[in-house]
């Protein structure tokens, strides 16, 4: 198992190219097995999180091929799926696997997927997913651990969302577009990797009104064709970024972001002293003269992501005063603050409010990662921290950042990778 070696106390310059989002990238490869023709998806993150999908696509008998090494583009061709399954080996290791559900019963009228278990951040059950497509007409059950659902032809139907959920909207969606008749969806995450799954669905042949808006209306076809699609950039990488500029008093260039997406940060960070320019497709960010303390509840797009709590209670541990960060999306999403009191910040949890109080002096000290973000939360705390800091289970940011310590050595920071097998240096 990795572990990361970061000696803090460097600001950060320069520029840095920000990879295609994990999250739109995920639901886009699940999109493929809607189709027997090859669908061309460029701009992906070389992320564990990726392989993962891409071996699930080839359990399944799809052609999966890439001209680079390892690929930020892949064709993806499901002529025939010859296993429905999403296997629990598979599933296990990334819930996003889930995603496939809806594509494969509505391609092939049968699915069986693994339910995931409960993650470190929360149970995140999927029971809205299987409402959903209970409603389009899929028998359901549950046993031995495997999700199994059965249709002939999906029939569409209106549903809404008892709750708002991202990979929900995603699996209903892709199930839907094959779906007979029209489907109607009520109260759709408005995050924008769903909206960048609708457009690759509608170059695929799909009929889907109210893009971006909470209300989606799809009219079902009989097949979809090939198309090429670019991924969005990863706003929550962008946002990590941000923050590194910010919490080292650096000064960064973001290259080939959509800062459109990151409204709610920028504002944030701003609203924190942090000097922040955006321009078309990227953003410069400036070290504040004074960080300041601000309050943040995670919400829902296009409020401030629960994706973004971590980064910014490692930027609340340098803030002057106090900031209350409330996180309302998952149960479980504090791991990180016990690690970071470790490192000598002024945390105070009480349920889902977490008071930071600041400026802390962080130091160095031997700490573990509990989950994607966590991970690029101590990351940060150790940018700033004095002496060593030595981050274990590196292996859950490589889920989803790509690079990441590469990309923040050529900004200036002492970062490396240490092996199990390495000598320490
Ligand atoms: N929920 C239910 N029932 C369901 C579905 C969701 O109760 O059937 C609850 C969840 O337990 C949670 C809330 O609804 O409390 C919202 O969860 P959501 O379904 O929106 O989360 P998700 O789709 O499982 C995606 C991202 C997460 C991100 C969340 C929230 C992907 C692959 N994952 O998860 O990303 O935190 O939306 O924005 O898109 C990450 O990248 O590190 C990550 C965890």
């Amino acid at each position: 198992m990795d572990r990361f070696k970061i000696e803090g106390g460097r600001p950060l310059q320069g520029a840095v190219q920000i990879s295609g989002a994990k999250n739109a990238a995920l639901p886009a490869l699940a999109a493929t097995l809607l189709t027997s023709e090859p669908v061309h998806l460029q701009n992906i993150p070389r992320v564990r999180d990726i392989i993962t999908m891409a071996k699930l696509l080839a359990h399944m008998r799809c052609n999966v091929t890439s001209p680079d090494i390892p690929p930020s583009e892949f064709t993806i061709q499901a002529e025939t799926i010859s296993h429905a399954e999403a296997p629990y080996e598979l599933v296990k290791t990334m819930r996003a696997s889930v995603l496939v559900l809806g594509p494969l019963v509505a391609r092939t009228g049968y699915a069986r997927v693994s339910l995931p278990g409960g993650c470190a951040i929360g149970a995140r059950p999927i029971d809205i997913h299987i409402q959903a497509l209970e409603k389009l007409g899929a028998k359901i059950s549950v046993e031995h651990g495997y999700v199994e659902a059965r249709a002939k032809r999906l029939r569409g139907a209106e549903f809404r969302f008892p709750k708002i959920t991202v990979t929900g909207t995603e699996n209903v969606l892709t199930a839907a577009v094959l779906a007979e008749g029209e489907t109607l969806l009520e109260n759709c995450a408005l995050e924008p990797e769903v909206t960048d799954l609708a457009e690759l669905l509608i170059k695929m042949g799909a009929r889907i009104e109210g893009l971006g808006t909470s209300t989606l209306r799809v009219r079902g076809v009989q097949r979809l064709h090939g198309a090429t699609h670019e991924i969005i950039p990863d706003r929550i990488e962008t946002g990590t970024f941000l923050i590194a500029g910010a919490i080292t008093g650096g000064d960064l260039h973001l290259q080939n972001c959509a800062p459109e997406h990151l409204r709610a940060v920028i504002e944030k960070l701003k609203s924190c002293g942090v000097e922040i320019r955006c321009e078309a497709n990227s953003l410069r960010v400036k070290a504040a003269k004074k960080l300041v303390a601000a309050d943040v509840d995670t919400e829902e797009y296009p409020g401030f992501a629960t994706d973004m709590q971590a980064q910014f209670m490692a930027l609340a541990t340098q803030a002057q005063g106090v900031s209350r960060i409330r996180e309302t999306i998952f149960e479980n999403r504090f791991l990180h603050a016990v690690e970071m009191l470790r490192m000598g910040a002024n945390i105070a949890i009480d349920g889902n409010l977490a008071v930071v109080t600041g400026p802390s002096k962080l130091s160095g000290a031997p700490v573990t990662a509990s989950d994607l973000r966590a991970s690029a939360g101590l990351v940060l705390a150790g940018l700033v921290a004095d002496n060593t800091t030595w981050i274990d289970r590196v292996y859950h940011i490589d889920r989803g950042y790509e690079r990441i310590e590469e990309k923040l050595r050529s900004l200036g920071a002492r970062i490396t990778r240490v092996g199990t097998g390495d000598r320490d240096e």
